[in-house]
């Protein structure tokens, strides 16, 4: 971890104890009138309007976290700050990131995406072609499927629940779905698979399900209502609701079809999941049934005693989350958070549930249960039926130990 970083951290706590004690103090009904406290300058005239506005003061802590491969230039991720963030909707400057060879120049005048291969009429559609066919908007989780991997390792490693958990980000996407696209170029009875690549300088190359890209895929233009930011793959990617982060892929460049996937290095070599006999499962597509406590989280301290909201965000690849339980005891007993609506599939749900700290040790921990039935298994249930060689698809629960002077981190219990 970088010494910036560290000092971010520093900041943060000091920043999340004041937050907590504040909360704390409302609960005992302390006064809060008059009104004294506001300087006079915060009524005299004020600054001038923005073309663009910017975050507040308070939001300078909220960045994104770069841990890059200093092996192979502009490989890499940036970590979304969920500790930072409430409800479910990620900034677009907050969006994680994740770059085999950096953020390439793609401009839209001149931009094609192509569909070919396997079609009885390929064709070429230029971004204002794109923008003219009719839209459809979904709020949509993109994870990484190699986020939370730490979890893999023996020890549980000291970090913010952003750089533990941040390789996934939740926004509205706006665009065309494939299907439209896919209808108009006439694919042939051959076509069983896309094989998707982007314009960065990696070359990423995917293989997708046909029925997959027909049933739900958009190439989508706009992230919460504008333009889709370089980063996060102007100025079209795909978006591939409920699957792992590899195949929605940015600045998209062309789309193949084929009677069989390509099995390139990003279908083979990396996205493939070891299992403890040796063998690999591929194509691992769907992201897990997952939760989080966002608060309080690993390298929060609490000031006192006293009630907490304890908040956090749970998604399924599966569809759509249909519970989330809560536990102060390492899962002894459980009850159930409050789901904030609308709950939708493939999208983050932000849940939340009272808690008094009574100033002795605890171990916060969430679970959540999707549409498909599926229920969060324990990391010791994990590690039993897939081994340690696995490095993506983690979605044990996750503990938070709380102590008796009120340091929270992260914990294997
Ligand atoms: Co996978």
């Amino acid at each position: 971890m970088a010494s910036s970083e560290k000092s971010k951290q520093v900041v943060k706590r000091i920043k999340r104890r004041q937050f907590l004690g504040g909360a704390a103090a409302l609960s005992s009904s302390s006064v809060i009138y008059p009104i004294s406290a506001a300087p006079d300058s915060w009524r005299t005239p004020g600054a001038p309007f923005s073309n663009y506005g910017v975050a507040g003061d308070e939001q300078e802590s909220a960045i994104r976290w770069i841990t890059s491969n200093p092996a192979a230039p502009g490989d890499g991720v940036s970590w979304s700050p969920l500790h930072e963030l409430e409800g479910t909707v990620t900034p677009n400057g907050l969006h994680f990131e994740r770059h085999h060879n950096g953020v390439p120049k793609v401009e839209g005048a001149g931009y094609e995406l192509a569909i070919h291969g396997a079609v009885e009429k390929p064709m070429a559609f230029s971004l204002n072609n794109l923008r003219q066919y009719p839209q459809v908007s979904r709020q949509l989780f993109i994870e990484c499927g190699g986020n939370s991997s730490s979890y893999w390792l023996p020890e549980p490693a000291r970090a913010q629940v952003g750089h533990l958990h941040g390789l996934i980000s939740n926004a509205e996407w706006t665009g065309v779905p494939l299907a439209w696209l896919l209808d108009q170029v006439a694919p042939t009875a051959e076509a069983r698979w896309l094989i998707v690549d982007g314009h960065d300088a990696a070359g990423v190359t995917v293989s997708i399900p046909f029925d997959k890209a027909m049933q739900d895929v958009i190439v989508a233009l706009y992230q919460n209502g504008e333009a889709i930011r370089p980063e996060n793959g102007y100025p079209a990617r795909l978006v591939v609701p409920g699957w792992e982060g590899i195949v929605n892929v940015k600045w998209i460049r062309s789309i193949q079809l084929a009677r069989q996937p390509l099995m390139s290095r990003f279908d083979t070599v990396s996205y493939t999941d070891l299992q403890k006999d040796g063998r690999a499962r591929r194509f691992t597509f769907e992201m897990g049934v997952k939760s989080v406590l966002t608060s309080p989280a690993s390298g929060d301290q609490l000031a006192s005693a006293g009630v907490y909201e304890l908040r956090g965000l749970a998604w399924s690849g599966a569809g759509r989350i249909d519970r989330v339980e809560v536990s102060a005891d390492g899962g002894a007993n459980w009850r159930d958070a409050t789901l904030q609506e609308p709950v939708l599939d493939y999208a983050w749900v932000r849940f939340r549930a009272p808690w008094e700290w009574t100033g002795e040790a605890a171990i916060l921990q969430s679970r959540a249960t999707d549409s498909a039935g599926r229920v969060q298994p324990t990391r010791a249930v994990l590690l039993e039926e897939q081994g340690n060689n696995a490095y993506y698809h983690y979605n044990g629960i996750v503990s938070w130990a709380v102590d008796e002077d009120g340091v929270v981190e992260n914990s294997y219990l």
